[in-house]
């Protein structure tokens, strides 16, 4: 797998990415300066970093939702410019419509890429299945439980099997359990589909249990602190991650970059 990895080409490279805001009162605040990343195509790649530090906004900026103050982003599949409708984000809110049912909003992603009715039914309730909302197709998202939201919005993304995966702390909402079995979930797919994910979380653990390589960011304005890579082997069991060798280490080793920071 690492092998692999080491000859892989690229799928996004962010090169000298820096951002400033404008604040309410009108000054300027830089929130990245520098970030300088390359992910390789099926790498599954996490950035962690304090609260604040940017980590959303650089997502944003990867999407073309926000264009960046400096640098640049390239999406890449193979030898050809990745179209932006083939990059799927998972928000940090649900971001779901609330006028319309969990299978509707399930069904939109493959309404949008025209999708014929009958397969974007199967493939959507094939996803509220594989997210444990089998039942609740009907309901709306005020009916459900903030949990249930988050999958939903999950499914809503996986639908269309995006060929690059984006998700912001898609699961610090949720319960230990459910927490666990998304995990496992989305390392299933991953390794099925081969899609090239990176990933945002506050949770060491999960960052460990899921990632080929973490970037730790500095407190902000963020810039990539270190990138360290997660030699554990593959497939990994996520309900008991914590007893892999080296997992101590590694968490030691993360942690230590992040309090670096806490100290400065
Ligand atoms: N649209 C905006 N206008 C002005 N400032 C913004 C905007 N969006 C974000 N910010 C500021 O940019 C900084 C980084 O925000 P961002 O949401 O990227 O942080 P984050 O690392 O994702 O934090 P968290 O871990 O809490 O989600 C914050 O100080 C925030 O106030
Ligand atoms: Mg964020």
């Amino acid at each position: 797998m690492k092998q692999d990895l080491e000859t892989a080409r690229p799928t996004m490279i962010l090169g000298d990415l820096s951002h400033r805001f404008a604040s309410p009162d009108g000054r300027m605040m830089d929130v990245l300066t520098d970030v300088n990343l390359t992910i390789r195509e099926k790498e599954f790649f996490t950035v962690v970093g304090p609260s604040g530090c940017g980590k959303s906004t650089l997502l944003n900026i990867v999407t073309g939702m926000i264009k960046p103050t400096a640098g640049e982003v390239r999406l890449l599949s193979g030898d050809r410019e990745l179209d932006r409708l083939e990059v799927g984000y998972i928000t940090q809110d649900s971001n779901l419509f609330p006028w319309f049912t969990v299978l509707e909003n399930v069904m939109m992603p493959l309404e949008i890429r025209r999708v014929p009715k009958r397969e974007r039914q199967e493939r959507a309730r094939e996803w509220i299945k594989i997210v444990g909302l089998d039942g609740f197709e009907n309901h709306y998202p005020r009916q459900l439980s903030g949990g249930m939201q988050k999958r939903c919005s999950i499914a809503r993304t996986m639908v269309y099997e995006p060929e690059v995966l984006l998700m912001d702390e898609p699961f610090g909402a949720l319960d230990a359990i459910t927490k666990t079995t998304m995990q496992k979930t989305v390392l299933d797919l991953w390794q099925r589909r081969q899609t090239s994910v990176v990933f945002i979380t506050h949770d060491l653990t999960e960052a460990i249990a899921l990632s080929d390589r973490v970037a730790v960011m500095t407190g902000r304005p963020g810039r990539i602190r270190r990138t360290v890579d997660i030699p554990l082997d593959r497939p990994r069991d996520v309900y008991n991650i914590t007893d892999s060798t080296n997992f101590q280490e590694l968490r030691r080793e993360l942690w230590g970059l992040l309090e670096n920071d806490l100290d400065s």
